[in-house]
Order: structure tokens, then sequence, then C-alpha cells
């Protein structure tokens, strides 16, 4: 039985890492599986894959990680998460998704661009923008307070909440090249975030209002119906976007569960942050899910799906020979 690798790329993180590897090198063992901090520089275009899973928690930073794990992805290495699909998605499509799928998220307008990167000629080449914006009609549907954010983003960076047309545009006027989404601000009672991993999920007490390392409230965790409900529809975000990992979060506003962010692919696994019970969860989680799909025991959802792969042969053996031919 040959050897296999899990290689891990990190971040600014520092509390994950070390005990990961260390839960996967003692559970993979016996199965021939070792984990280790993955090393990349000056990728091939058909080389021979290092690692049978990476598991990513950076290439949103880095973009050189972005392009090395799609072609990994195509030598056969499982990458946590898809990097295809990390790269393609924004909160947006997610709320146009959560709709679709009966998840309630709040009234959402995606909005042009504030500015261009150099060239780009407003007579040429935003001949099809509306301009000016129909603020009023825009916040007519979302009402306010209304929150102004980054459509792909994290770290609450450029996240506003505005009060008035005024607030909103002086607001809009700092996003430079950014596209922005602006939502309903839900004015909540209760809040919850949910931890998904490989399928399952773990629901915390969120109070966003408190200082970052206490807005994890360990001390009232959420049970019966906000419990179960929380489990449910994030299950069902995450299924539907294929993460291996990420967090949704739901603020509760008169009993219905408003998903607000759901795009974190890589998600907070610091254990200061989450604390203890929930870091050990995750720990347990990932190192059975890298094992699982090192060991070929497990596919990854996303395995498969995209159209390339039916141009590709694959080894027998191989888990990607799922793909449709
Ligand atoms: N529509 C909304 N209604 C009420 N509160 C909101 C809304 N959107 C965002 N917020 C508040 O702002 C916070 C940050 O927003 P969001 O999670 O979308 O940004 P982020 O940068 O992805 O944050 P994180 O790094 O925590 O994932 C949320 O935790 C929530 O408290
Ligand atoms: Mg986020």
């Amino acid at each position: 039985m040959s050897e296999q690798i899990v290689g891990l790329l990190v971040g600014m993180e520092n509390t994950f890492p070390a005990p990961f590897i260390a839960a996967v090198n003692e559970r993979g063992r016996a199965a021939g599986v070792r984990a280790e901090m993955a090393t990349l520089g000056g990728t091939q275009e058909f080389e021979e894959p290092n690692y049978a899973v990476i598991v990513d928690r950076i290439s949103h930073e880095v973009p050189y990680y972005r392009a090395a794990l799609k072609s990994a992805v195509l030598m056969g290495t499982t990458v946590v998460n898809d990097p295809f699909w990390w790269e393609a998605d924004e909160k947006f499509f997610e709320c146009t998704l959560a709709r679709h799928i009966g998840v309630a998220v709040p009234k959402t307008v995606v909005l042009p661009n504030h500015s261009y990167i150099e060239g780009v000629d407003p007579q040429r080449s935003l001949r099809n923008l509306r301009y000016p914006l129909p603020w009023d009609e825009i916040l007519e549907y979302t009402g306010l307070p209304a929150v102004l954010k980054p459509n792909t983003g994290g770290g609450w960076k450029d996240v506003h909440i505005v009060n008035s047309r005024d607030q909103l545009v002086a607001a809009y006027d700092t996003s430079g090249t950014k596209t922005m989404i602006l939502q309903e601000f839900i004015d909540w009672q209760d809040y919850t975030r949910c931890i998904c991993i490989g399928g399952d999920v773990y629901v915390m007490r969120y109070d966003p209002r408190r200082e970052f390392a206490y807005r994890y409230v360990i001390d009232n965790p959420p049970d019966g119906r906000l419990r179960e409900r929380s489990e449910e529809l994030a299950h069902r975000l995450v299924t539907a976007l294929g993460y291996d990992m990420d967090t949704v979060e739901f603020a509760v506003r008169d009993d219905e569960l408003y998903a607000i962010d759901f795009l974190n692919p890589a998600p907070d696994f610091d254990n200061f942050s989450i604390k203890e019970d929930a870091f050990s969860w995750v720990l347990d989680h990932m190192s059975s899910l890298v094992i699982d799909y090192a060991t070929g025991q497990r596919t990854a959802p996303w395995t498969g799906n995209h159209r390339f792969w039916q141009f590709v042969q694959q080894p027998a053996e191989d888990p990607a020979n799922v793909a449709p031919r």
C-alpha cells in the first residue's frame, strides 16, 4: 500500500494547522495516510501530484495556489474546497440560489461597480449601464437600514450599515472597483453560525454585536427548533453549493431564519474564536474527511461535475473516475 499524503495550505491562522496534521497522522497511520504542510512553487502543467488531498485554506489570497490547485484536481488530487467553484461563487449568486431552494435571505440587490480599471472608457464600455443609479428604487426594495457589502469578501471588510440614502451613496463612493451588494438589514432577535464539514453541521449561537473573540456564545447553545432549523437549512445550502467546509450564518427575525453569510469556504477554525468543543469537532470531522478522500472511501461532492472530465482519461482506481463518459 503506497503512502497517501494530505497537504495543508494555510494563511495566518496558527491554532488549526499543527493539531490537524497531528490528528490526521494519528488516525490515518493504519490506513497509510500522512499529513504535512504542503509545499508548492513553480508547478508544471503535467506534474505528477505529490498529494492525494490538499486542504486549501488560503487560495483566495494567494492566486498562484488557485492556479496550481485547478491543475492538481485534473492530475488526481482531491482539493478541499473545489477551487473552480470557490473562484466562481459570490454572495449575490448564493442569495438567488437560496431563494430557489427555499432558504430565506434578506432582499438583495447587486450594484454596478463604482470605479473601473484604468482604460475603461465610460462612453464605450459602460453603454449598457443605467446611469445615474436608481437609488430610490433600489432602497424601496431593500428598505432602510440596509447593509452594503462586497459580493465576495470576508473579515467584515467594507461592510457598512447605512441608515439613509446619503449614507448609502457615501459608503458606495468608497467601494472602488469592488462589486457590492445592498441588503435589507435583518433586525434579528437571535443568531446562529453553523460550521459545516463533509455534510455534517455544528450549530452555535453567535452574537455579532460582541468583540471578535467572544462572538461564538458557548454558555447558551441553541436547542430545539432553532438548532434543528439551523442544521437543516445550513445542510441544504452547503449541499447545493458543494462545499466540503464552510460556515453558514443565520439571523433570526420573527421565527424566520435568514441566511446572512454562507460564502465562507475557508471557515474560521481558530480555537480561540470557535472554542474548545467546536475545535475538537472540527479536528475530528476534518481529519476523517481527508482520510476518507485519501483512501478513496469517500468522493468529493463535486468530483466529475466539470465538463472537462468528459475528455480526460482517468486511471480506473482513481476516485475521480465517477466522471460522466
Ligand atoms: N443583511 C444583514 N442583516 C443584518 N446583519 C447583517 C447583514 N449582512 C451582514 N450583517 C452583519 O454584518 C456581519 C458581517 O457581514 P458578512 O458576514 O456578510 O461579512 P463577511 O466579511 O463575510 O464576515 P465574516 O468574515 O464574519 O464571514 C454579519 O456577521 C452580520 O452581523
Ligand atoms: Mg464571510
